[in-house]
C-alpha cells in the first residue's frame, strides 16, 4: 500500500476514519429522531460512498441533476432516490422517465406549473406516474414556491394532472425560525384541503443540530457532513477533527516571511467563500489561512500563525466547500493510519446536466 507522502501534490484525501465517523454519527441524528434518512450524494459524487451511507441504515439519496442520478442507477447501489431540481424540457423528462423505469422510486420536485405540466406530459408518454414534491422556498432565495398558500395552489394541479403521483413538500435549507412558521401554515392548509402529505422533506448540514425544531418532516437530507469543511465548522456543526477531507498540497514559494505559496489553486479549491472568510485553512498551522487564490497558486497568510511551512513542505488544506472540490478533482484517495487505502475515481464530477 502506498504510504500518503508517495502521493503527488495537489492531492485529495479522505480520512476514513472521519468519514465512517461522520456517516455513523449523522445516521444516529436523523435515526434518533423517526425519520429517513436520505443523503444528498453532491457532497461525495463517489458511489462507494454512498454505499456507506446505505450500509448505515440510510433510506435512499437524493441527487441534484439527471447525470448524477444516472452514474449512481448505473452503479445499481440504491433504488431510492430524490432528485431535488426542475427539470425541464422533453429532453429531459424523456432521460428521467428512462431512469424512473430502472428504479423502484425516482421522485422529482417542482416549483412551478410549467414544470409540473412537462413531468405529467412525460408520464402520459412514457405511460407511468412521476411522483412529485412541489418545493419550497422558506428563505433561502433559490427555486420553491413562494408561500404555503402557492404551495397548495401546485399541488392542487399536481393531483388534477394525469401520470402526477403527488408525494408531498420539500425544503432546502431547513432553517429556524422561517422553515417552522412556513411548513406549520402549509400542514394546517393541506390538512384543511384533504391533500396528504406523506413525504415532508428536509434538508442541510447546519440544520441537523436542530432536528428536534423540525418535528414535521418525516426525511432529512444532509451532503456535506460526510466531508465537513470550514463552512460546517464555522456554522458549529462540525469540529475541525470531524473535516474527512483534506487537500495536500506543496508549500512552493516564501516570497516573504509573512506568505506561503501552494501548488493548489483554484482549480483545486475553487473560488467558493459562501459565508466564510478566506479560501481555506492549514489543519497543522492554526491561525494560517489562504487569503487569495489564482489559478494554481494558493496564497497562504501566515502572519497570525506561530508556525510557518517551508519551501517543499506538503500542508494540508481544509477548503471551504468540499463539494466542489470533490466537482474540480478527478479522484479522491482513501487515507488510514498514514497509508492509501484506496483510490476512487469521482464518478459524477462533471455531470451537470
Ligand atoms: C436540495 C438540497 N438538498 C440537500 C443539500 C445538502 O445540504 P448540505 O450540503 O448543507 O448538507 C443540498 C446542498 O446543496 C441541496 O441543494
Amino acid at each position: 500500500m502506498m504510504r500518503i507522502e508517495e502521493l503527488d501534490t495537489p492531492a485529495v484525501v479522505v480520512l476514513l476514519d472521519r468519514l465512517k465517523r461522520n456517516i455513523e454519527r449523522v445516521q444516529r441524528l436523523i435515526a434518533g429522531q423517526g425519520i429517513a434518512n436520505r443523503p444528498h450524494i453532491k457532497t461525495h459524487k463517489i458511489p462507494a460512498i454512498a454505499r456507506m451511507q446505505l450500509d448505515a441504515g440510510a433510506q435512499g439519496l437524493t441527487c441534484q441533476k439527471l447525470s448524477e442520478a444516472e452514474v449512481f442507477i448505473d452503479a445499481g447501489i440504491c433504488d431510492d432516490y430524490l432528485l431535488t431540481y426542475n427539470i425541464i424540457g422533453e429532453r429531459k423528462t424523456d432521460r428521467l422517465m428512462q431512469l424512473a423505469a430502472r428504479v423502484k422510486r425516482l421522485a422529482v420536485v417542482a416549483d412551478n406549473d410549467i414544470v409540473l405540466t412537462g413531468l405529467s406530459q412525460a408520464g402520459v408518454r412514457h405511460g407511468s406516474d412521476v411522483p412529485v414534491l412541489v418545493e419550497c422556498d422558506t428563505g433561502f432565495g433559490r427555486n420553491g414556491v413562494q408561500s404555503p398558500e402557492a404551495a397548495l395552489d401546485l399541488a392542487r394541479l399536481a393531483v388534477k394532472l394525469p401520470r402526477i403521483r403527488f408525494e408531498g413538500l420539500m425544503v432546502f435549507p431547513n432553517t429556524a425560525p422561517r422553515t417552522q412558521d412556513f411548513f406549520v401554515r402549509a400542514l394546517a392548509l393541506f390538512r384543511d384541503a384533504g391533500i396528504a402529505l406523506p413525504v415532508v422533506s428536509g434538508g442541510g448540514t447546519p440544520a441537523l443540530n436542530r432536528l428536534a425544531d423540525f418535528p414535521m418532516m418525516t426525511e432529512h437530507r444532509a451532503g456535506t457532513y460526510v466531508y465537513n469543511d470550514v463552512m460546517m465548522v464555522h456554522s458549529g456543526v462540525a469540529s475541525w477533527e470531524d473535516c474527512a477531507l483534506q487537500v495536500r498540497a506543496t508549500v512552493v514559494s516564501r516570497p516573504s516571511p509573512d506568505r506561503a505559496v501552494l501548488d493548489c489553486g483554484s482549480k483545486v479549491l475553487t473560488s467558493d467563500q459562501y459565508y466564510v472568510e478566506h479560501y481555506g485553512r492549514l489543519a497543522h498551522y492554526p491561525g494560517a489561512h489562504i487569503s487569495a487564490l489564482s489559478e494554481e497558486h494558493a496564497i497562504v497568510d501566515l502572519t497570525q500563525s506561530a508556525a510557518r511551512p517551508k519551501i517543499g513542505e506538503v500542508v494540508d488544506v481544509i477548503p471551504n466547500h468540499c463539494c466542489s472540490v470533490s466537482n474540480m478533482n478527478d479522484e479522491i484517495h482513501g487515507v488510514r493510519d498514514g497509508l492509501v487505502e484506496i483510490t476512487w475515481p469521482v464518478a459524477a464530477r462533471g455531470k451537470v446536466r
